[in-house]
């Protein structure tokens, strides 16, 4: 609309390199405090983490000063076994603290192998290396932790560490690992062993490797059950006073049964988890409204934990809109503040690199992202830095550049570009040595749809890719996951979700306007329906030479559509009728048209608001078969 697009968003980067090299002279144009002061107040995901951390917490600072007195002693004696082996934990534990975007991990890496170097014992080997395997898998080295794991689970095995916490925890990472590079059917296999092992040894492993599952026998379904049903009145107290003698004997059963859980299980997230798999149990078996009351204790213990609030996220988008103005045309130009924004936000100072181009993938969880990722990334000159993103350690400073009140200092819009492309062409050849080359650099950090204009001012070669799905399928799969993350926190409740879902189309439509054509939508019923038309116009936005490898390997559909609730439509109703009106739209625009405009109606009445979709006549509820199709939780999203 407002925005002059003379350099289209897409173009070669040789094309453009000329173009560039002209307006530096006009680049020291004076930019007077634009924004409004408060942007400061504007927080992006991952902006600031390890400030913030290191500020609040002592103990971050402690590990940091021991850090250094190891360092010390391992600089005076390199073969100094127990330091090397501090060290590497030590240093996993700060990635685990304070999150860096994974730079402490080659120094830790180095310190595991030189500690494994010096060791011989193989009790002790199998120990590093299991070590070693954890922290691979946290910074995403997935293929690198399916290696170091292969050797050193048959090692343990070797030495008779068979049933104990390490052998269980090893078995639960290389599991993890092997589900990351899409090996599902090696990955059940060790769900399954983690899970044996972890009986009476391993509370952790225990609940996490009921969630790698994707299958549950009545047994197992039984298990959970009795589990869930004692984590539940340990939780809420049990008042043994007014038990009636058989249900004290019932209590005391579970008691016995479970203790060995008790005291170790009490991080929420474990407990949760034990309470979605259980959701997900039922859910296999049919039960739905089981399956939708367990979601609903899952969701609540989670919510106890990572809480959430709407206004917040609220205040944040708004800020954030407000930061970013939408430019003018150049002929509505009144000063020159207005055209160096437009310049600004053309990325006439950010920074390009010959035969390097980054890639975004970036929109809500579940939508497709890991499908497309992989999907790309079967293109011999696409590599992938996964959700380990770059960029929000440039954040700040870039928040900054635009609060500036005076001559815009463009060399650091340069710089933080520079170092964003840098790290990513750094990690893609940690990940993956045969991509350290890569022409194309993939960052699959969703939430970094919060920072497309900070993209579009320092990466103008940036090619951006927003994944979408059907809004009701996309929730509810939200709503199943138990999210880790801090970045998905709103996926607790229906309510949040919904909120969530509205606020970040909001954030799409404004990064549409400020930067037409830059960020291009890439539909997952679409990528499913017809791969090819979808990924020839994702290799044409971003430039990448169209390679037959990318076609290879195809997704299964996990269409669910709002069919699939039927069964459940009222207990939906938080999600559904905020969403009605997008959902509708989205339908309509993925050619899927009014598939669910009956149930929604059937549901929450006649349409209320809308002038935009249309007066409805009061069809029938429609007798479309509901899609029966029981999908594993763990489809390739
Ligand atoms: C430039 O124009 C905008 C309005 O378009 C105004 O807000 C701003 O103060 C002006 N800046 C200067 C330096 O005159
Ligand atoms: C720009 O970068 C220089 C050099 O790193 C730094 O001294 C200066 O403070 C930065 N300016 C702003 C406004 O961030
Ligand atoms: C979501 O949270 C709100 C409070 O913010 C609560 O009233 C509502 O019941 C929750 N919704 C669901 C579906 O749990």
């Amino acid at each position: 609309m407002a925005v002059s697009t003379r350099r289209p968003a897409c173009r070669p980067v040789e094309a453009r390199r000329e173009e560039l090299a002209a307006p530096r002279a006009v680049a020291l144009l004076a930019l007077l405090l634009l924004l409004p002061l408060q942007a400061s107040a504007l927080t992006l995901p991952g902006m600031d983490e390890e400030q913030t951390v290191t500020q609040d917490d002592p103990a971050v600072a402690k590990l940091k000063g021991m850090l250094g007195e190891l360092r010390e002693k391992v600089g005076d004696n390199p073969s100094d076994f127990k330091s090397l082996l501090e060290m590497g934990a030590l240093l996993s534990k700060l990635d685990e603290l304070a999150p860096d975007g994974g730079k402490r991990v080659p120094e830790a890496l180095s310190a595991y192998r030189r500690a494994l170097d010096l060791a011989h014992d193989p009790q002790v080997r199998s120990f590093v290396a299991a070590q070693m395997g954890e922290l691979l898998l946290a910074a995403h080295f997935h293929k690198e932790a399916v290696h170091v794991l292969s050797q050193a689970v048959p090692l343990a095995q070797q030495v008779g560490l068979g049933q104990t916490d390490t052998f269980a925890r090893m078995l639960l990472h290389f599991a993890k690992a092997h589900r990351e590079l899409g090996n599902e059917r090696e990955a059940q296999r060790l769900f399954a062993q983690a899970l044996k092992t972890a009986r009476n040894v391993s509370p952790h492993v225990y609940a996490q490797a009921w969630l790698g599952l994707d299958a549950y026998s009545d047994q197992e379904l039984k298990e959970l059950e009795d589990c869930a049903d004692f984590l539940r009145r340990r939780r809420e107290g049990v008042d043994e006073e007014h038990l009636s003698e058989g249900e004290m004997d019932e209590w005391l059963d579970l008691t016995e049964r479970w203790t060995w859980l008790d005291g170790e299980l009490r991080g929420k997230k474990d407990q949760s988890a034990v309470v979605y798999a259980l959701a997900a149990a039922y859910r296999q078996h049919g039960r739905h409204e089981d399956a939708w009351q367990a979601l609903g204790e899952a969701s609540e213990v989670r919510r106890t934990f990572d809480p959430y609030t709407r206004v917040d996220e609220e205040d944040n988008v708004r800020q954030l809109l407000r930061t970013f103005q939408l430019p003018k045309a150049p002929e509505q130009f009144e000063n020159e503040t207005d055209a160096v924004w437009a310049a600004l936000l053309q990325g006439r100072w950010g920074h390009r690199e010959e035969g390097l181009r980054p890639v975004f993938v970036v929109g809500l969880p579940r939508s497709g992202a890991r499908l497309l990722e992989r999907t790309l990334t079967r293109h011999p000159q696409v590599g992938s830095i996964g959700e380990q993103s770059t960029l929000p350690p440039q954040l700040r400073t870039l928040l900054d550049l635009l609060a500036v009140d005076g001559e815009l200092p463009t060399a650091n819009i340069t710089a933080a570009g520079s170092k964003t492309l840098a790290g990513m062409r750094r990690q893609v050849g940690e990940k993956d040595a045969s991509k350290a080359g890569a022409r194309f650099v993939l960052d699959r950090m969703l939430p970094n749809l919060w920072s497309v204009g900070f993209i579009a001012m320092s990466l103008p070669d940036a090619c951006i890719l927003h994944v979408e799905r059907h809004p009701a399928d996309q929730g509810l799969s939200c709503y199943e996951q138990p999210f880790e993350g801090k970045f998905t926190r709103w996926s607790f409740n229906l309510t949040d979700i919904a909120h969530q879902t509205l606020l970040m189309q909001r954030v799409a439509e404004h990064w549409d306007a400020l930067a037409p054509r830059r960020v291009l939508r890439v539909r997952y019923e679409d990528l499913v329906r017809d791969k090819e038309r979808v990924l020839r116009s994702v290799t044409e936005h971003c430039g990448i030479p169209w390679d037959e490898a990318i076609m290879k390997g195809g997704p299964k559909l996990h269409a669910q559509r709002v069919q699939r609730f039927k069964g459940q439509a009222h207990l939906l109703e938080p999600l559904l009728r905020p969403l009605r009106q997008l959902i509708l739209r989205y339908e309509h625009a993925a050619g899927l048209p009014e598939v669910s405009r009956p149930l929604l109606e059937e549901l929450l009445g006649a349409e209320e608001d809308s002038g935009e979709a249309g007066a409805s006549s009061a069809s029938p509820p429609s007798g479309q078969k509901a899609e029966a199709e029981a999908n594993g939780h763990h489809e390739e999203l």
